[in-house]
């Protein structure tokens, strides 16, 4: 008994030795790190913290998590290579290019804010976007930590214009867009746990930081049990107006939801992969790394990129409030397409909320006089 435990002790000691033997000292003074190309980004992490988010799931580390996809989309295995190289920087360093493209409307934020930091980081522009989208959600309380692979070579080329996704899109052409790009429906749902944390600036006329959902900076499952009540669909636009593409979606507390993620919310083939993240934290949690792990080497061979997600810090703590329905709603509002048994979740109190109008009535939002 005595000697199994010894030998057992000398194992463990054995490999905690080798684990630290491996470790290199960076040049900080402060860090050390599992392989040397690791060390920048520690450095990295701790100057988007204090410079860019403040530690917050602020507005900036909202639009660094946007960028992640807007860069790596830009992928297509139909159109090979001349299209976009994926999570390359392009977006960065093409930016003049890729920003014509009016699904990118609003990126110019995240870009303006990152884009000097490459003055002084010796890091490519598709490594610093993958890894602020990582250091980024940290800050939001309940968000997974993300991967982070280092090495990703700088673009030669600008994604082709009308890769990225729109909101107006149909969603059959949404599912086969991401599929070009090597994303399942599923995994497309998985992705867009990255929308309880959203706002829109731009899609609103007259408005800004107008959020998905009741809890905008906390990465929790509002965001999927809202898009699933009746009341506030997507209206469609007026046709030929300016803002036709505008989703009108509109919700209570001043909400608005994208028509994309009413459809995907909805879709046979999305509908219970949806429903099934309401008020389970842990799947979003991992179905989210998981999918932001495969969006991050959109493009790359994994094998020539290095694992630098230590240098990513620990995230904020999940908030551990139940999902619950807004004020004034319950489970008969719910429009559900996905026969799967859904959770029993109690009500929020409080006056109930409701659809803003314009005083002609009109619920579009977009109409309505400033
Ligand atoms: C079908 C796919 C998607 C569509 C159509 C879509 C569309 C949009 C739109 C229109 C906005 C509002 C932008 C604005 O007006 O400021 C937005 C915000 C946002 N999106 Fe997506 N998105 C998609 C997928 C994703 C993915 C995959 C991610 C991340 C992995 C993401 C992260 C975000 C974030 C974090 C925001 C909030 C930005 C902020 O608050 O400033 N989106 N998205």
């Amino acid at each position: 008994m005595v000697f199994k435990l010894s030998v057992g002790l000398l194992a463990l000691a054995t490999a905690v030795s080798a684990a630290n033997f491996k470790r290199v000292a960076c040049p900080d003074g402060v860090h050390t790190a599992t392989n040397a190309a690791c060390c920048v980004f520690f450095e990295l992490a701790d100057t988007l913290q204090s410079q860019n988010f403040d530690s917050e799931c602020s507005e900036d580390a909202h639009e660094a998590l946007r960028l992640t996809f807007h860069d790596a989309i830009g992928f297509s295995q139909s159109g090979g290579p001349s299209q976009g190289t994926g999570a390359d920087g392009s977006i960065m360093l093409f930016e003049d290019t890729e920003l014509m493209d009016p699904a990118n409307n609003g990126v110019d934020d995240a870009i303006n804010n990152l884009k000097p930091l490459l003055q002084t980081f010796n890091v490519s522009a598709g490594d610093l976007i993958q890894f602020a989208g990582a250091v980024a959600v940290s800050n939001c309380p309940g968000a997974p930590r993300l991967q982070f692979m280092a090495g990703r070579p700088n673009a030669t080329v600008p994604a082709a214009l009308g890769l990225v996704p729109k909101p107006e899109d149909p969603v059959d052409m949404i599912f086969s867009r991401m599929a070009d790009a090597g994303f399942t429906p599923t995994d497309l749902v998985n992705l867009l746990v990255s929308h309880t944390v959203a706002r829109s600036d731009t899609l609103i006329d007259n408005r800004q930081a107008v959020p998905f959902d009741s809890t905008p900076f906390t990465f929790d499952t509002q965001f999927f049990l809202e898009t699933l009540l009746k009341g506030n669909e997507s209206l469609p636009a007026a046709a030929g107006e300016a803002d036709a593409q505008v989703p009108n979606a509109l919700a209570a507390q001043g909400e608005m939801r994208l028509q994309s993620d009413f459809a995907i919310a909805h879709d046979s083939q999305t509908a219970c992969a949806w429903q099934a993240m309401v008020n389970d934290q842990q799947l979003i949690m991992t179905s989210f790394q998981q999918a932001m792990a495969k969006l991050a080497v959109t493009g790359h061979d994994v094998s020539t990129l290095i694992d630098c997600s230590e240098a990513v810090p620990e995230p904020q703590p999940a908030v551990g409030k139940p999902a619950t329905f807004p004020a004034g709603t319950s489970a008969s509002d719910l429009d559900l397409t996905c026969a799967s048994a859904f959770p029993s979740l109690s009500a929020d109190a409080g006056p109930p909320t409701t659809i803003p109008e314009c005083i002609d009535g009109d619920t579009n939002i977009n109409d309505c006089p400033s």
